[in-house]
C-alpha cells in the first residue's frame, strides 16, 4: 500500500551534499508552516522556527560548530570539514523552556520531522543536524543570537539543512523486528 504521504516517508534521506543553489522563499514558507502546523501536548506550541536563508550566517554557525566540535575530538578521529555540508538554508528550531510541559522535546521533534517531510515531498533535499547544537555553546554563541533575533527563553531544539542535494544516498534499512502486532 502507497500514498504520497508514505512515499514522502519511505523516500526520504539524510542529504550530506549541496548545490550552490538558494531555496524559493515559498518552498521556505511551506516548509515553515508544516513545521508551525505540528502537534504539541496541550497544544502549548513551545517553539519557535528561525529560518535561515542568508548563506553567509549558515556558514558562521556550521564554523563555530565545526570548531568547536574539533576542538574535543577523541584521539584519532579526524577533523571534521563542516555540519551542514554547504546547505545554503538551516531551520533551526528553538525549545520554550518556560513551556509548562514534560514533552517540549517531544514537540521539537515532530516539528523537526514535519519540517523534513514537507521540503522532502517539493524536491527539497534535507538532514537534520544535532551537531548544530555546538554553535550555541561556543564562544560565538552571544554573537550568533544576537545575529538570529533568538528570543529570551527559549534553547536551540534542532537544526535542519535544507537544499538541492548532489550527492543521494538510500535511506536507512527498516527492522521490522522493532515492531509487533498484538
Ligand atoms: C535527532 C537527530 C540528530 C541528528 N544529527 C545529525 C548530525 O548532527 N549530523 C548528521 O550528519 N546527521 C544527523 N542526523 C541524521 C541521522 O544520522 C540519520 O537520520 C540516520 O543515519 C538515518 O539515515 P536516513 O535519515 O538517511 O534514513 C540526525 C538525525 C536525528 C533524528
Amino acid at each position: 500500500m502507497t500514498n504520497p504521504t508514505l512515499a514522502t516517508i519511505a523516500e526520504r534521506f539524510s542529504c550530506r551534499g549541496y548545490e550552490d543553489k538558494k531555496i524559493e522563499i515559498e518552498k521556505l514558507t511551506a516548509i515553515a508552516r508544516a513545521g508551525l502546523q505540528s502537534p504539541s501536548a496541550k497544544n502549548l506550541q513551545p517553539w519557535r522556527i528561525i529560518v535561515i536563508k542568508d548563506k553567509e550566517v549558515v556558514d558562521k554557525i556550521d564554523a563555530a560548530a565545526t570548531s568547536r566540535i574539533n576542538a574535543n575530538l577523541p584521539a584519532g578521529q579526524e577533523p571534521r570539514k563542516n555540519i551542514f555540508f554547504d546547505a545554503p538554508a538551516v531551520f533551526l528550531i528553538l525549545k520554550d523552556t518556560n513551556a509548562q510541559s514534560n514533552w517540549v522535546d517531544i514537540d521539537c521533534g515532530i516539528v523537526t520531522q514535519n519540517i523534513a517531510l514537507a521540503a522532502h515531498s517539493m524536491g527539497v533535499d534535507n538532514v537534520i543536524v544535532a551537531m548544530a547544537s555546538h554553535a550555541f555553546l561556543s564562544d560565538e554563541a552571544e554573537a550568533l543570537k544576537k545575529r538570529l533575533d533568538w528570543p529570551a527563553g527559549f534553547d536551540f531544539g534542532m537544526a535542519v539543512a535544507c537544499g538541492y542535494g548532489n550527492t543521494k544516498k538510500e535511506p536507512h534499512e527498516i527492522d521490522w523486528d522493532k515492531m509487533s502486532f498484538v
